[in-house]
């Protein structure tokens, strides 16, 4: 089994805001096996050239293909804006219309686009006409229990001109609780022809086969469970392709790995923002491991990148041993 469109694989790297920035799609992409995509960038942001939208829009220098991601409420920004994320470097654009955080929704944008299919099409078909790279559609089961139109809301995205869509089995109103809802995902694959991709609560190389067989989805997506496991994109695509799996990463691999991401988010953010920022991901990866707690709180109080080097060194030799 190999990709579909112009992908090499069938698993996607979940969008997510503060993690999937460069230095993580390095990391990723030395792991290999899935698709990269950016944070969302704001439209409007983007428009004002605002620094921080600016540099998560721009992918030029990254040597693997990235998804960039949009965010937004009118069709004429999403218009200019696709002409620009071309202009730096995206493979393709994806339209985040599931995002359900409070701030985005109450700009009408994220998955309040969920509940104006006018807007949501017309915002769409706007992006599809500005740029001749694939435009995607990201979304939600829903709003809420009561409006889980996902289906239309697919339909609606294929006639607009969505190359391909992702559905997240949850509603808006669900955030990020209770579990992904794989019927409505189903449902979704059965009523377009465009790819669909299947997202929520992927976290092994079986669950992502179990999702392709129970909904016959063309292709999954995986954000949480590879947080501290960057990995895990690899395992699921050798998995879906039926290779052989690489054997799990030692806690020597593991430590060089964290090693390298801090260097990277480094020389991204500059030492201070880059320790800010690696904190959360240091978490991540030292989750199962011995007295990961107090590991994690003697890092938080280190902000040079030589004390960060010594403390990592020195804990994860006793967690070798
Ligand atoms: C911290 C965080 C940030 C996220 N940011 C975005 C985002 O910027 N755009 C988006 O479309 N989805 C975003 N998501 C949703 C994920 O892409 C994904 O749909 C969700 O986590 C469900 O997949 P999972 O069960 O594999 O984690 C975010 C999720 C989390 C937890």
């Amino acid at each position: 089994m190999e990709g579909f469109l112009d992908f090499n694989s069938r698993v996607f790297m979940a969008p997510m805001a503060g993690i999937t920035d460069c230095p993580w799609r390095t990391i990723l992409a030395e792991c290999g096996g899935g698709n990269l995509i950016s944070e969302m960038a704001a439209v409007n942001a983007i428009q004002r050239k605002n620094p921080k939208s600016y540099q998560i829009a721009n992918v030029k220098n990254e040597p693997y293909p990235v998804v960039v991601q949009l965010v937004g409420n009118s069709p004429e920004l999403f218009a200019d804006a696709a002409q620009l994320v071309a202009e730096l470097g995206a493979k393709s654009i994806d339209i985040n219309m599931g995002c359900p955080v409070k701030k985005i929704v109450n700009n009408n944008s994220g998955s309040a686009l969920m509940k104006d299919l006018s807007l949501a099409s017309q915002i769409i078909k706007a992006t599809v006409k500005a740029t001749p790279l694939k435009v995607s559609v990201k979304f939600r089961k829903g709003w809420d229990m009561e409006h889980a139109n996902a289906v239309d809301f697919a339909k609606m995205c294929e006639d607009s001109g969505a190359s391909y869509i992702t559905v997240h089995g949850r509603t808006r109103a669900q955030g990020y609780s209770g579990s992904a809802d794989w019927d409505i995902i189903r449902d979704v694959k059965q009523a377009v022809k465009i790819p669909v991709i299947g997202n929520g609560d992927i976290d092994s190389p079986q669950k992502a086969e179990q999702m392709m067989q129970y909904s016959g989805v063309d292709g999954v997506m995986v954000g949480r469970a590879m947080l501290g496991n960057p990995w895990l994109l690899d395992r699921i695509d050798r998995h879906l392709k039926g290779l052989v799996a690489k054997p799990e990463p030692t806690v020597l691999q593991i430590r060089d790995m964290l090693l390298k991401h801090i260097n990277l988010l480094i020389n991204y953010y500059g030492e201070r923002g880059g320790i800010a920022i690696s904190r959360k991901f240091v978490g991540w990866y030292v989750r199962s491991l011995y007295e990961a707690k107090k590991f994690r709180e003697q890092y938080t109080k280190l902000s040079t990148l030589p004390e960060v080097q010594q403390l990592i060194n020195e804990y994860f030799v006793k967690v070798a041993v």
